[in-house]
């Protein structure tokens, strides 16, 4: 089927338009940016409007967002910064993917209590942000590493308002960062702070400065790392002086094809963003019929996303440590096979043990473009709210809880529900596989766009629907608005967001044998910004966080 079949993404589009909220569609400035956080984009649209790069934009507010979001991001976690360079067209994928402790073992988990890979020390991996921010800083951005980082300090010795979105996650983990010791810098004396109270993080601003003035010897080496791996130990972590010393940020090749006009750029391994990305829309591109009600699209597009979550769980993890048949599973023929296997008018089987319920999570990602045509798409993630919820005393760091994306319990599902492979198992220094996806896309006749979410394991799909939409010509707003869907291979369902689906498609889907079922809540937090050679920039915040875009000198979605 071709990509672009605006008939019926247009019927799923309807339903949004009207609580869609404003973006910036026109003007004339020469950047744009959309993060997850008023307090972020405020940072960044400063560093862009003074004349800095899409780099230095990055590094700021990968920075700020440590400092607001300590729910989705900090010094404590990882992520992925995909750039693209403005005149020679080029990318890059700077990975800070968090690694396995050196003491780690494939079998540390298989006996431990069912939490121990989500809470507490056993739960947290070896930090990469600090490591790719330096890297960032110190090999893209244009001003000093201490310039960049001056804002995030700001608002962690000053404060910043608690929102809804802090609030919220901090009662979903309360009880966990009061266990870790997070409580005593983002709990308010052991309970969730209120909506406006002002939380100040002196310990982090500490922090933050030794790591704006040393670079990454600043947090993994010195006191910083010191008092790091004394807190996991005493937590009963495994972490030790030399994790902290041996861990490496890598550039790597990001994954990239042309399909149907549409050229995709995204993440590589230990990402599975990119490769099942170019897996669905090549299985999508050699479907041999057309489908012609909204019921087949959807039937379509989610037997595509089953046989690029099946690959996933078979094939995928650190390509440092296993084989990826990355170019096999991008390759258009063998694509073409699995296409060959789906059915017009009947969903497929999903044979294996069924898997089980998805838990909240958080991740942020941003996206930024600037008047050289430089962009940078981020996404960045402690895994669950809070991470682990550790905060080694005198740090202000929250630790991630990274080490369940990988294949914890050999045949069970993972806090996503991902049945994960023995490719994604653990071993000593090993990255764990992510579903994080930062994404370039760009259309023959020059429209593009950079996106991403966060969403745990719905992250790929998230971006795959987007990507759909903007094939089909749709703004960025719609992008971020329109109502999602999601198939992961197990649990074999069909999910889709609070009234995302109108009966009479959830009937169709069901008597081609589908499961359908509507997930209790809404996910992902997209931040799109698209480039169009005759428009220009728009940019829109997903209006299901508390994000806001800037794009043409006007204030985007909320
Ligand atoms: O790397 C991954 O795939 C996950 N740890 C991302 C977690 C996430 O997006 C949670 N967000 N809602």
């Amino acid at each position: 089927m071709h990509l672009n079949a605006r008939h019926t993404a247009g019927l799923l589009l309807a339903a949004m338009v009207a609580a869609a909220p404003a973006s910036a569609d026109d003007g004339s400035n020469s950047y744009a940016l959309a993060t997850p956080h008023p307090e972020a984009t405020a940072v960044g649209e400063e560093i862009l409007a003074s004349g800095g790069s899409a780099y230095d934009a990055a590094v700021a507010i990968s920075a700020t967002l440590a400092v607001v979001e300590p729910y989705g991001f900090g010094l404590g976690g990882g992520g992925f910064w995909l750039l693209e360079d403005g005149s020679s067209g080029e990318a890059v994928m700077i990975d800070g993917r968090e690694r396995a402790p050196l003491a780690a073992t494939t079998d540390m988990f298989f006996e431990a209590d069912e939490r121990a890979s989500l809470d507490g020390a056993l739960a947290a991996a070896v930090p990469g942000a600090p490591a790719a921010l330096d890297h960032l800083a110190s090999e893209y951005a244009e001003r000093s590493r201490r310039d960049l980082l001056a804002p995030a300090i700001e608002l962690a010795r000053d404060g910043f308002a608690i929102d809804e979105r802090y609030h919220g996650m901090a009662e979903f983990r309360r009880d966990v960062m009061r266990e870790g010791g997070a409580g005593e810098s983002l709990l308010d004396a052991g309970s969730v702070p209120e909506v406006g109270d002002t939380l100040r993080q002196p310990a982090l601003a500490d922090t933050l400065e030794r790591f704006a003035r040393h670079g990454r010897s600043g947090f993994y080496d010195g006191p910083i790392a010191a008092r790091l791996v004394a807190g996991v130990r005493a937590a009963g972590g495994i972490w030790s002086r030399r994790d902290l010393r041996a861990y490496e940020v890598i550039e790597r090749e990001p994954i990239s094809a042309a399909v149907d006009g549409l050229e995709i750029t995204s993440a590589p391994p230990p990402s599975s963003g990119g490769i099942a990305l170019v897996q669905m829309l090549q299985i999508l591109e050699a479907i041999d019929f057309e489908p012609v009600t909204a019921a087949g699209r959807i039937h379509t597009v989610v037997e595509a996303m089953r046989r690029a979550y099946r690959d996933r769980a078979r094939f995928l993890g650190d390509s440092d440590f296993v084989a990826v048949p990355s170019e096999r599973l991008t390759d258009a023929s063998y694509n073409d096979r699995l296409a060959a296997t789906i059915m017009r008018d009947r969903a497929s089987p999903s044979p294996l043990p069924p898997g089980a319920e998805q838990g909240g999570a958080n991740t942020t990602h941003f996206s930024v473009v600037d008047s050289d045509g430089n962009r940078v798409a981020a996404t960045l993630s402690l895994n669950y709210p809070f991470g682990s919820g550790v905060m080694p005393a005198g740090t202000g760091v929250v630790l991630n809880n990274h080490m369940n994306d990988f294949t914890v319990r050999p045949g069970e599902p993972n806090a996503y529900g991902l049945i994960q492979g023995r490719a994604n198992r653990i071993e000593p220094g090993k990255r764990m596989l992510s579903s994080m996806s930062p994404t370039l896309l760009e259309q023959a006749d020059g429209r593009s766009a950079v996106l991403g979410t966060p969403g745990g394991s719905r992250i790929i799909t998230t971006v795959l629907l987007a990507a759909l939409d903007f094939a089909d010509g749709a703004s960025a707003h719609e992008m971020v608005s329109a109502p999602r869907y999601h198939h992961q291979y197990l649990p074999d369902r069909i999910q889709y967001e609070p009234h995302g689906l109108p009966a009479t498609l959830v009937g169709a889907l069901s008597r081609r044998g589908h499961a359908v079922y509507e997930y209790d809540r809404q996910w992902g937090n997209s931040q799109i910004v698209v480039s169009d050679p005759v428009a220009g920039f728009a940019a829109a915040a997903d209006p299901r966080g508390i994000g806001s875009a800037v794009a043409n000198g006007r204030v985007g979605s909320r």
